[in-house]
């Protein structure tokens, strides 16, 4: 203890006589030492790190110190940050990671990525970073043909899903007062009629939470369910935009729920919705990855005629957090929603593009970088390898839970994720639910395995999501047997 406080202490004596820009340069030097080791054995370590280190929250306890006043110096600080991460990290890139939805990283978006911060590349207009904007205009366009959406979309990159759902039913929202003769995004909502938002019970969070930031209010949705899975009661939704009357509304479509895997009908919903005044948005920030392999294509059928369509990266493609995408069709409802001017900023006439000025953040990192070259490297069957070893696990696991007299299949595997409960026999339900919400937290205190659980209906499961290259057959075979292990010391 007394010598590291000496060695800070040096340092920061050892600074004060330099000149700033001469320190920086010399500690990036012993910096390029550092983590040309930290960056390998990170890197190579991610399949062996367990997924969640034991004792997080002790080791991060140590977190809180005062501001130090001349700190330690660059070597010191990654190092220090290098051996909490070994002690208290989520191995979320590791290939025991089935919590959320959560993904990898293939090798090139993650070299890209690091590239992407070492050339401090800014996206918000082609003046910073030609390179950068037009990088993702490419891999937006790529994008467009690997979904088969239709190319006279325009995109914009986000940090996720979420705010793609926002810049899509921003745009829904422009469009819709136009349709009554106002522009939201100038005049605002007050005094306006509510706009009508129509969905299934699979409606993701996330929308709801923009539904709320767009001054649409989360409880306007119109959750339309035939049953409590959520599946769509389509005849109802039918029924309501009759009754609207030619009034505008839009549609979401949930394609990809979290729990199962499951699907509304796409091609159904968009057939209705071109019979009346209607704008639908796509919510497949993973579900539009089905596009992608002919063995699930049938799940997102006409997708391409789609007003608004959301897809994630950091999930199904495998590119580093934090990595969304949004496709509108009419990149005027984009520019006129996230209107961004100012004497000094490029006009919306330039030749050249401002991607921050048609989506919600203006100063922007180079997400395009790790698209582009992760596309470039494997190309379209490259993804729909890693999209279909997924389906492959997703199998596997599922034939583990069947095989096991211990574990219960309880929905469907049509995609990637697996509902399960551990099921010993002789219970109640409400006592399975009360079980198998204590194992999701023993599962989640024994570290070997992060994975959550949810609700179908009433009945409590866990729904693990395989959505990294990294995971393997015996990864999941563990799987199955700690979920009974750890059961078993329940009952
Ligand atoms: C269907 C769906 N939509 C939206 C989101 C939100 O995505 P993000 O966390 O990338 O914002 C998720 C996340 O799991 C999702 O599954």
């Amino acid at each position: 203890m007394q010598n590291q406080n000496k060695s800070s202490q040096d340092s920061g004596q050892q600074n004060s006589t330099k000149d700033i820009g001469e320190q920086f340069r010399g500690e990036i030097e012993e910096l390029i030492t550092q983590l040309q080791s930290a960056l390998a054995d990170t890197i190579r370590g991610t399949d062996d790190r367990p997924a969640l280190a034991a004792g997080a929250e002790e080791v991060l306890a140590l977190l809180d110190e005062p501001l130090p006043e001349s700190g330690c110096g660059a070597k010191q600080s990654i190092e220090k940050l290098l051996e909490l991460n070994m002690k208290a990290a989520a191995n979320v890139g590791g290939p025991k990671c089935f919590h959320f939805i959560l993904g990898g990283s293939t090798p090139a978006s993650m070299a890209a990525d690091m590239l992407a911060t070492a050339f401090e590349t800014i996206t918000y207009t082609w003046v910073v970073s030609p390179v950068g904007v037009q990088m993702e205009l490419q891999a937006l366009n790529w994008l467009k043909q690997m979904f088969g959406l239709n190319p006279s979309m325009s995109g914009v990159m986000v940090t996720g899903a979420t705010m793609a759902n926002f810049v899509g039913l921003a745009s829904a929202r422009q469009w819709w007062g136009e349709q009554l003769g106002f522009d939201v995004s100038e005049d605002g909502m007050a005094g306006k009629p509510q706009m009508p938002v129509l969905t299934s019970g699979f409606v993701h969070a996330s929308t709801l939470k923009v539904l709320a930031l767009l001054g649409v209010g989360r409880s306007s949705v119109q959750r339309f369910c035939r049953d409590d899975v959520g599946r769509l009661d389509l005849e109802a939704m039918q029924k309501a935009l009759e009754d609207l009357d030619g009034e505008p509304a839009v549609i979401i479509v949930n394609a990809g729920e979290v729990n199962a895997g499951e699907f509304d009908p796409v091609s159904d919903m968009i057939q209705l919705a071109r019979k009346h005044n209607v704008w639908v948005h796509v919510d497949g920030a993973f579900g539009l990855f089905a596009r992608v392999s002919p063995r699930i294509q049938h799940f997102v059928e006409g997708v391409e005629q789609a007003d608004s369509v959301t897809v994630d990266g950091h999930k199904w493609l495998n590119v580093p957090y934090d990595s969304g995408y949004a496709f509108v069709r009419d990149i005027g409802l984009m520019a006129r929603s996230f209107r961004y001017s100012a004497d000094y900023l490029p006009s919306e006439n330039e030749p050249h593009p401002t991607p921050g000025a048609i989506g919600p953040d203006s100063s922007r990192r180079a997400r395009g970088f790790a698209v582009w070259a992760t596309l470039k490297a494997y190309g379209r069957q490259g993804h729909r390898r890693i999209v279909e070893h997924c389906l492959d696990i997703a199998q596997h696991f599922s034939a583990q839970v069947r095989n096991n007299e211990h574990l219960e299949a309880m929905a469907d595997v049509p995609l990637h994720i697996v509902a399960f409960r551990f099921n010993p026999g002789g219970l109640s339900e409400q006592e399975l639910d009360s079980l198998n919400q204590q194992l999701g937290e023993a599962v989640l205190a024994d570290g070997r395995f992060l994975a959550g659980t949810s609700r179908i209906g009433e009945r409590t499961v866990f729904r693990p999501a395989f959505s990294n290259w990294r995971t393997r057959n015996e990864d999941v075979e563990e799987f199955a047997d700690v979920v009974v292990e750890l059961g078993k010391a329940l009952i």
